[in-house]
């Protein structure tokens, strides 16, 4: 019996699953999780002293690799001065203030602790700031595991196969109205049914929770132009894609003014840290200036804050991890999709940026349910073989692959040369 084999038997007696979060236990891809013992760079060590080229970034934080020495060196310093204060810290301020700078329709900021957090809480304040109850998701977005937002949600939701998830009450989902991603028509439809109760409308500008799916020209835009003529608020999630796509997100890259902006992952440079942000006449609706309440013990933690802006310095100095991110990630996804197809699978890709997925499935995937024809067999089988060979993808079909500034080119070849192996070798 491996380590990580009699760690995962003792973690299933204690912990749900033996996880903290559902996908991490690689169920849909018909394996148990390996228990990791440290990162560095582009790699993880599992504690049977393993180690593999990591494509999941812990989930997306960790655009520059594992343990890099501008957060260390931050979280070194901070930490001698104390773990959390419950009281305000200049750096909450410097932060909010490097936010704003590269996202500029973020007029004021509020941190806190995970994107499910961000979520929950923007949704409150699109509600309370416009009188309004109705929300707008699109299938197979994910924005966190809020009540309002797992409504045909993706990521491990979609992993998982749940339809609808028991302890939501109906009265509350039937608030969220569902469209299909980059369906202009039924959005448009939507807003004339319901447009007078619509408070928002909230989207993962690229998605990223059902693998990735990239938005059509004209889908985004009619989005702002909907909302703006409903008078109801346009909602960016950039969990995943703030500080990713550009070091301005996605915002930046398509053109788009959103009156509120979700962030996480990245801006906490690994530590437990998000943000939600927009308009000041919006923001300036919570409490202690309004009345919608939203708080946090360790909202801004002094520890996740000097990680965040270690992060978030370095990634606005060294933009050249932008063109290094995106090569890879171009150069992995074209050299996948070549071998498969020469070894005779139907597979298809979505890649932008340093995201991309491969989709077991003829395609094209432009929404959740072309993405669900995905054969997510033959995606457990391609990931067992590649997770032999040392490469850490994301465990489900239902996610994307992200390349890190501690990737060398040499590393997707050997990537590549790996893929072909398991290819080949797979069943059809
Ligand atoms: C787009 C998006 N929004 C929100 C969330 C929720 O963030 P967290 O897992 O930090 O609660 C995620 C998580 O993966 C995400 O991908």
């Amino acid at each position: 019996m491996s380590k990580s084999e009699k760690l995962f038997a003792e973690a299933t007696q204690i912990i749900p699953g033996g996880v903290n979060s559902p996908v991490r236990a690689c169920r849909s891809v018909g394996s148990d999780p390996i228990f990791v013992d440290h990162g560095r760079g582009a790699r993880i060590f599992d504690v049977d002293g393993k180690s593999y080229l990591d494509f999941v970034s812990s989930w997306g934080p960790l655009i520059c690799g594992h343990a890099t020495p501008w957060v260390t060196h931050a979280l070194e310093e901070a930490i001698k001065k104390g773990t959390s204060f419950g009281a305000p810290t200049e750096g909450e301020t410097k932060l909010a203030g490097l936010i704003n700078e590269n996202y500029p329709s973020m007029e004021m900021v509020r941190l806190v602790n995970s994107g499910t957090e961000a979520g929950m809480s923007v949704i409150r304040l699109a509600r309370g700031f416009t009188g309004r109850d109705k929300i707008v998701k699109f299938q197979g977005c994910y924005h966190g595991h809020a009540d309002s937002l797992l409504v045909s949600a993706g990521s491990g939701v979609a992993t998982l196969g749940i339809p609808g998830c028991p302890g939501i009450p109906a009265a509350l989902a039937e608030l969220t109205l569902t469209v299909p991603y980059n369906d202009v028509n039924a959005l448009t439809e939507t807003f004339a049914k319901h447009g007078k109760d619509i408070a928002a409308v909230i989207v993962e500008p690229v998605a990223g929770n059902m693998g990735v799916v990239l938005p059509e020209p004209d889908f985004l835009p009619a989005i702002e132009k909907l909302t703006r003529e409903h008078g109801a608020l346009f909602i960016c999630d950039e969990v995943i894609t703030g500080f990713r796509l550009t070091v301005g997100g996605a915002q930046k890259h398509f053109g788009l003014k959103p009156d509120l902006t979700m962030l996480g992952k990245i801006i906490g440079g690994g530590l437990p840290l998000a943000a939600f942000g927009g308009r000041r006449e919006v923001m300036e609706s919570l409490a202690p200036v309004g009345g919608v309440y939203q708080a946090g013990t360790l909202s801004g933690n002094p520890l996740a804050v000097a990680a965040g802006i270690a992060a978030v310095e370095y990634l606005m100095r060294e933009t050249s991890v932008y063109g290094r991110i995106r090569q890879s990630s171009l150069r992995w996804s074209s050299g996948l999709l070549e071998a498969a197809k020469s070894h005779g699978f139907n597979v298809c890709g979505n890649q932008i940026g340093s995201m991309s997925t491969m989709f077991f499935t003829e395609g094209p995937v432009r929404d959740y349910e072309s993405a669900l024809k995905s054969d997510t067999g033959l995606y457990g089988q391609f990931w067992r073989g590649m997770l032999e060979r040392g490469f850490w993808l994301a465990p489900s079909q239902f996610e994307a692959t992200f390349t890190s500034a501690g990737m060398i080119p040499d590393d997707i070849e050997a990537a590549l040369d790996a893929a072909n192996e398991t290819l080949k070798a797979m069943k059809k």
